[in-house]
């Protein structure tokens, strides 16, 4: 597992730098779009300001922006566990937003921070690279409020035949090809490739989700299903990782 993570660490500190430009190209600008989506699934968020959202695996923040902009109230916890990566993104903020926005080095399966501290939190791009999965679950329900939500934007994975096995073609054979090419690592973009393929399906990454003790787990396919946006919710009135109370229960406070 140590090596997979550094195999990871390792991927991403070497395409960082054209990381966001071969994003954009490869998703054919639908990214930014995706992302958005991601952050107004959070709404509204359960209190006000006072705790604030974590964007797990931020890479270079591209959703961590997206979600100080649509919540300009709360700061931003920017986590991911290379380093390049998040000091990329820091870069390019602006000094506002950098006041908002707390960069944090650490690993999605150790969170250094506080059990019931977060508002809400999302990741976008990062669950597939992340395990074993459940052990960044059961981080992410320790350090939510009870009721907390937690958005998951991911490529759709279980290798789904998709847009008439277009999708499926581009991502095996032109992905690592093209990003190879402009990155310069040619591994980088197969693994990415291999991960999207090895992902669960949307089913079964719902069933984890409960399995792990979310509740009102539900999602929502876009772009004909090659992205799929997971939202769940940590048990209200839970403040420990818990297993689910009732799957089904809907929360009164409008979330
Ligand atoms: C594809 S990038 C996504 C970046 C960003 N969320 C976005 O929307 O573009 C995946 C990120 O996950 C991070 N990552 C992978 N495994 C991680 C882990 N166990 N803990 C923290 N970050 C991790 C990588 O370092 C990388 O920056």
């Amino acid at each position: 597992m140590a090596s997979e993570a550094g195999f990871v660490r390792d991927a991403f500190s070497r395409i960082c730098g054209v990381y966001d430009f071969l994003n954009s190209v490869l998703s054919l600008g639908l990214d930014a779009g995706w992302r958005k989506k991601t952050a107004e699934a959070l709404c509204p968020l359960p209190e006000d300001g006072k705790r604030p959202i974590l964007d797990l695996a931020a890479g270079t923040l591209a959703l961590t922006l997206v979600l100080a902009r649509t919540f300009p109230g709360y700061r931003i916890a920017a986590l991911d566990f290379c380093p390049p990566m998040l000091r990329l993104g820091l870069s390019r903020l602006k000094p506002g937003m950098r006041a908002r926005i707390l960069p944090l080095a650490g690993d999605a399966r150790v969170l250094p921070l506080p059990d019931s501290s977060m508002s809400a939190a999302t990741a976008a791009f990062g669950l597939r690279n992340i395990n074993p999965r459940g052990r960044a679950y059961a981080e992410v329900l320790r350090v939510l409020v009870p009721g907390g939500r937690f958005c998951v934007l991911e490529f759709s994975g279980g290798g789904e035949r998709l847009l008439f096995g277009l999708y499926n073609f581009y991502l095996h054979r032109v992905l690592p090809i093209v990003g190879g090419l402009v990155s310069g690592s040619r591994d980088a973009y197969r693994y990415l490739a291999e991960s999207i393929r090895d992902h669960p399906s949307a089913d079964d990454l719902a069933d984890e989700m409960r399995a792990a003790g979310f509740v009102n787990v539900v999602y929502k396919k876009f772009t004909g299903g090659v992205v799929c946006l997971h939202c769940a919710e940590k048990p209200p009135g839970s403040p420990e990782c818990g297993r689910v109370l009732e799957t089904g229960q809907r929360r009164t406070d409008g979330c």
